[in-house]
């Protein structure tokens, strides 16, 4: 097969094919009223239809752009400065540096590499909340970069959530491809919030559209400050033709979640690398050799815990071909 590694874009996790025909068109006809600010009426439609989407009513949704503007709103009305948050080792990047301008003490919860997963210690998370007080707690589950499942269980969010006084945002990107979602607590628990986008299995990162539940209150107090117009015509638009048949993102993860255990199964035949179990649209890899990981060809997400891991996104069949012969022959040359 020809192809060419270095072209391959397989480290943002994204969905390798564009959104249906019906949503692109929808994008396109919205520009045609691009000269006139979006009406609340669109941003009402796209509510509603977020919040049957996620088993809510529309006061548990708010609306807003990608995950790192979604993140400010919330930490801004959650945090004031000398607080405490507790993040998990290794977690999603976008969090911190918010939680840092934003005058905040940040603690840290190195997560435990268990077999081909990696978990979080219950035992240390509740000591740490005991001795720290978090005002935040955030948990992006499944974790980002080890596609490993947190606590991924309902029971266990009730249990963490009633243990402190502060708030747990768990964000669930990848809830398509994991299966499992705490969305319905948030209606009778009042310090959860979950945090959704369309990003992944929706196919519309380029759109930028994520998802804030939360109990009626809080997005109240969240919608009382922010930008009245924070989605494009286009935007909304696309969101909204996406979620009135939402059956397509489905679609969409089943295709990458076969992908994925077939990638998984040629990673594992290889020497030199460990290729854990995933929950999502990438696979975590650790490498024997991590200064491999400088000389391939593709280019992969290093996650900054420790320079063993990179992290490969699914993407169509033919990339993710091209990806395997390329770690394949790299892994060859290099031993
Ligand atoms: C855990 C997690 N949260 C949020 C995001 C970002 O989502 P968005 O595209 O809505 O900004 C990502 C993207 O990779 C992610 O991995």
């Amino acid at each position: 097969m020809n192809c060419d590694p270095s072209e391959l874009r397989l480290y943002f996790n994204e969905f390798p094919r564009p959104p249906p025909a019906n949503v692109i068109k929808a994008a396109r006809e919205a520009l045609r009223d691009a000269n006139r600010y979006p009406e609340d009426k669109l941003v009402e439609e796209l509510k509603s239809l977020m919040s049957s989407y996620a088993g809510l009513k529309p006061e548990n949704v708010h609306a807003t752009s990608g995950g790192e503007y979604a993140f400010y709103e919330l930490f801004t009305r959650l945090v004031r400065p000398g607080d405490s948050a507790i993040l998990l080792e290794p977690t999603f990047t976008s969090y911190e540096p918010i939680l840092k301008v934003l005058g905040v003490k940040v603690h840290k919860l190195r997560l435990e590499e268990n077999g081909y997963r990696w978990i979080l210690d219950k035992d240390k998370l509740f000591s740490l909340m005991r001795t720290e007080k978090p005002r935040l707690l955030v948990i992006d589950d499944p974790n980002n970069p080890t596609a490993s499942p947190m606590l991924a269980d309902e029971d266990l969010v009730r249990e963490v959530c009633s243990s402190f006084g502060g708030y747990l945002l768990l964000d669930e990107a990848y809830t398509e491809y994991a299966g499992y979602s705490a969305s319905k607590l948030v209606p009778e628990i009042g310090n959860l919030v979950v945090f959704r986008t369309m990003s992944k299995a929706f196919a519309l990162a380029g759109m930028r559209v994520s998802i804030l539940l939360a109990t009626k209150q809080l997005i109240e107090s969240i919608e009382g400050f922010s930008p009245r117009f924070e989605l494009s015509r286009p935007s909304l638009a696309a969101a909204v033709e996406a979620l009135s048949d939402p059956s397509y993102a489905f679609r969409n993860a089943d295709f990458i979640k076969s992908e994925r255990e077939r990638v998984r199964r040629a990673l594992k035949s290889m020497n030199g690398l460990k290729a854990y179990e995933s929950f999502t649209n990438y696979i975590l890899m650790r490498f024997n050799y991590p200064q491999l990981i400088d000389s391939l060809k593709i280019r992969l997400m290093r996650p900054a815990f420790d320079n063993q891991y990179a992290r490969l996104s699914i993407g169509s069949k033919l990339e993710n071909n091209c990806a395997v012969s390329a770690l394949r022959d790299s892994l060859n040359s290099g031993e």
